[in-house]
């Protein structure tokens, strides 16, 4: 090589690392359900952290002021966008079915569903998976060890926090069965009841927990001290878990579903979830449809057409990727998606009982989601859960933490709805250390002038209510727009749309009623979205927090 070559090729290496030191945020972004988690997320950035190590800051301080939503009884899901090199990966600490599980647990001796038994208390609760994702996430992707990201989470759970509207709210769809379980109640309740604004709880026994997780890792959680308590516990009050199902859980490094639309690609959810199917699915079908510039009653049909679409086929194929066979290549593809699109007539709704395979149907919500972006460009989409409010309201003596009740999200009956309505067959049916199907879609958006990232709580909404922020994003607009959106949801069975108070004017359902849909307008609302974006054209870093809800944060700095 020429000495003027070498020098070209070396000046036009260094315009390159400059720009690729220069192109990062520069600034970190946190979205969340509770401002304590949000803050706790920046004070670990502050000590040096990157994206990873915040959200087990941001995880675990949820897990002691949202048990509402998420906690180390529970499991979820973390997408990781690491900016170095673009790696991507799921994290799965989905709970698995304890080894003495089987398909016909719930049915009582007449073959129905026994729903209490589902649900409520100790016999709802698969085996937890949040702590060994968390360790997962430590040991690989972060900076900081556990015993550092951890602090923000003990100090609160020792000082307490003080409750709010929304977990008043929750805990009172929760707390007759709170009441059954004396541990719980001396935690969370006062006089044995909702407590008032404001009061200040206070779990020492789950600062314990977490002390014990931060000295020993997931060692410290799934075997020793906590891990007797936790199966003493449950086998005490008539559940199935043993020491083993503990000591032999995992968290699971899964590839992600990635789909192209309109330029952009979507980095989502795969198996065991079911949102990135049936998002890249409804994305696929719309397509070549200018969705963001019809008529919004056209652009509602459209929608939700495909929406049905899409949860007939969850319903249907998908299960956990360790235990059944999923055309995954066949229900993201461009072609099958050009069959359905076919099937969908402009003016007329498709009654879903004229569907094919109207057979084999399933799902779960309440949970929890973050969203995070470090100065370097690292993501994390979190979604985590303990399935519906308070899980299964039952909490182990001594560990300050409650069970999930995530066996719900199974289908313990072919075609028998679940919690959310929705319906399972075959490849849901309940499995020995098999993971429930789930809905939780913790999303990245990346193009070359924007990335984001996107998620929701909210059981069988959760897909919709990303897809209705996707294609919000896509229209150009910011986090704090996406995460106010009015929903609109159709989920294949019940075949209606289900509305929130202001997704629709009269009129508008009134023409969707016309073309033979049900409209369904709800008046409470759901979800609770937050999301983060950088624009790489302006440099800006942007936020949102669901306003439903005043807990939520979202903090750039
Ligand atoms: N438990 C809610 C879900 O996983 O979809």
């Amino acid at each position: 090589m020429s000495r003027l070559l070498r020098t070209i090729v070396l000046a036009l290496l260094l315009a390159c690392t400059a720009l690729a030191a220069d192109d990062r945020p520069g600034k970190a972004a946190i979205a969340s359900q509770h401002y304590l988690a949000t803050e706790a997320g920046h004070e670990i950035l502050a000590q040096g952290g990157n994206a990873f190590d915040a959200a087990i800051a941001v995880g675990s301080v949820l897990a002691v002021v949202e048990p509402t939503s998420s906690g180390f009884g529970g499991g979820g899901f973390w997408m990781l966008h690491r900016a170095q090199d673009g790696f991507e990966v799921m994290v799965d600490a989905r709970e698995t079915a304890p080894g003495a599980a089987h398909r016909d647990m719930y049915l009582d001796e007449n073959g129905e569903v026994n729903r209490d038994l589902a649900v409520n208390g100790p016999t709802a609760g698969g085996i937890p998976g949040e702590v060994a994702g968390m360790q997962h996430i430590a040991e690989h992707y972060g900076k900081l060890p556990l015993a550092v990201s951890l602090q923000p989470a003990i100090r609160i759970a020792r000082e307490g926090f003080p409750i709010d509207e929304k977990f008043r709210v929750l805990m009172g769809w929760r707390v007759e069965t709170l009441k059954r379980w004396p541990a719980a109640a001396e935690a969370l309740l006062v006089d044995g009841d909702i407590p008032p604004l404001g009061h200040v709880i206070r779990l020492p026994d789950l600062a314990w927990v977490l002390e014990q997780i931060a000295e020993r890792g997931a060692e410290g959680f799934y075997a020793g001290p906590v891990a007797e308590k936790l199966v003493a516990g449950v086998r005490e009050a008539g559940g199935i878990w043993t020491l083993e199902d503990l000591a032999n859980y995992t968290a699971v490094e899964r590839e992600p579903i990635r789909t192209m639309y309109r330029g952009y690609q979507l980095v989502t959810a795969p198996p065991p979830s079911s949102g990135g199917v049936a998002l890249a699915e409804i994305l696929n079908i719309i397509e070549p449809w200018p969705i963001n510039e019809v008529d919004p009653v056209l652009r509602t049909h459209l929608l939700v057409e495909a929406m049905r679409r899409a949860y007939r086929d969850r319903a249907i194929y998908l299960g956990d990727p360790d235990f059944v066979d999923m055309p995954l290549d066949r229900l993201t593809s461009r072609h099958y998606a050009a069959g359905l699109r076919a099937s969908i007539r402009p003016d007329v709704a498709t009654p879903s009982s004229m569907l094919a395979g109207n057979r084999e149907l399933r799902e779960g919500a309440d949970t929890t989601h973050y969203s995070i972006m470090d100065a370097d460009g690292n993501m994390v989409a979190a979604t985590i859960t303990v399935n519906t409010p308070f899980g299964s309201g039952f909490m182990p003596p001594g560990t300050g933490l409650l069970v999930n009740n995530e066996m719900d999200d199974f289908s313990a009956k072919e075609g028998e709805p679940n919690e959310w309505g929705l319906i399972g067959f075959v490849a849901n049916e309940i499995q020995p250390h098999k993971r429930p199907l789930s809905s939780m879609s913790p999303t990245f958006m990346i193009g070359e002038d924007r990335r984001a990232v996107i998620g929701t709580p909210g059981g069988s909404r959760i897909i919709t209510m990303v897809l209705l922020g996707i294609l919000d994003f896509m229209a150009g607009n910011e986090p704090e727009s996406w995460v106010a959106l009015p929903r609109f949801h159709h989920q294949y069975t019940p075949d209606q749309i289900l509305a929130e108070k202001d997704a629709f004017t009269p009129e508008q359902i009134e023409a969707l009623e016309a073309m033979g849909h049900k409209v369904t307008v709800r008046d409470r609302s759901w979800g609770n979205m937050h999301g983060v974006m950088w624009n790489r054209e302006t440099g800006e870093v942007t936020a949102g927090s669901d306003p439903r809800w005043a807990s939520g944060r979202a903090i750039v700095k």
